[in-house]
């Protein structure tokens, strides 16, 4: 996913990583999806998605396109400039209209390769931006490749950066192929678990019903720390449970309404 508005540094290094790819797989398949292709409008804060679901999104068929390839693929590349140390608008835009999936995680099984370049500092802080939106939506893990081009728009890729290239592919590349998921992190849970207690507050017939109520008191989820499909140690658990108790006594004090 090429969340630069054109195929500019940034992108040598994607097409430097997707060679890599085809070295270790040569049946991989790759697509390329360049953003600003896809002529996404902003956001525009109506909150539907949060209250009634994605697909009520007035993008949704700009989104769901993205959201099809996003779950075909055994793996995701996520390149993007950094702009003020952060991610493109672009990118952060594309982010936006999948903020509702933070409230109800989705991609358990996924894996993410984070491409950033800079002109010399905040490919780093970019970089975590981005895995932090991904983890938040579910992804399980995250490999992060900033790299400082001082460029613009001429950069050559030197060899120590081809090798750190290699190896953060292959580790990539690995984490696909093992098929291994990585139990998830005490940041992560805590967000999880919050929202899993606070969300029985706006079940359906509720008040101020919405999809989160359903969501997480679906009984495949309701009464697990984490997903199913991914391993929580024992030790673990006792802090799902404490932020899932949180959540219950936090939402009963704190009704979050909506113009009906
Ligand atoms: C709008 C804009 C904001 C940028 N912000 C930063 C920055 O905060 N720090 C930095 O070191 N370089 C910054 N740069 C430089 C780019 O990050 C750098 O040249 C990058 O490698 C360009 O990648 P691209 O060719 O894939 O777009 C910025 C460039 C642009 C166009």
């Amino acid at each position: 996913m090429n969340g630069s508005p054109h195929k500019g540094n940034t992108w040598k290094l994607a097409e430097e990583v997707q060679g890599i790819l085809k070295n270790i797989e040569p049946g991989s398949v790759i697509e390329e999806i360049h953003l600003v292709n896809l002529k996404l409008p902003f956001c525009s804060g109506c909150s539907l998605c949060f209250r009634t679901g994605g697909s009520n999104c007035p993008h949704n068929e700009k989104i769901q396109q993205v959201l099809n390839a996003m779950e075909e693929a055994d793996g995701i590349i996520v390149a993007s400039t950094s702009y003020n140390r952060r991610e493109t608008t672009l990118l952060k835009n594309f982010f936006d209209h999948l903020c509702y999936l933070l409230h109800r995680p989705h991609f358990f099984t996924k894996k993410a390769l984070v491409i950033t370049t800079t002109g010399g500092v905040g490919a780093k802080s970019a970089a975590k931006s981005i895995a932090s939106f991904l983890k938040g939506i579910g992804f399980n893990k995250c490999y992060l490749l900033p790299i400082a081009a001082y460029s613009w728009n001429d950069y050559k890729v030197n060899n120590k950066t081809k090798m750190k290239c290699e190896q953060v592919t292959k580790k990539f590349y690995q984490a696909i192929s093992s098929e291994k998921l990585h139990s998830p992190s005490v940041l992560v849970m805590i967000p999880y678990n919050l929202f899993r207690g606070m969300s029985l507050y706006y079940v359906k017939g509720t008040e101020y019903e919405t999809e989160d109520g359903s969501y997480w008191t679906d009984p495949i989820r309701k009464d697990t720390v984490y997903d199913k499909v991914v391993p929580v140690p024992i030790y673990k658990r006792p802090i799902g449970y404490f932020f899932y108790f949180l959540g219950k006594k936090l939402g009963k004090k704190v009704m979050v309404t909506y113009k009906k």
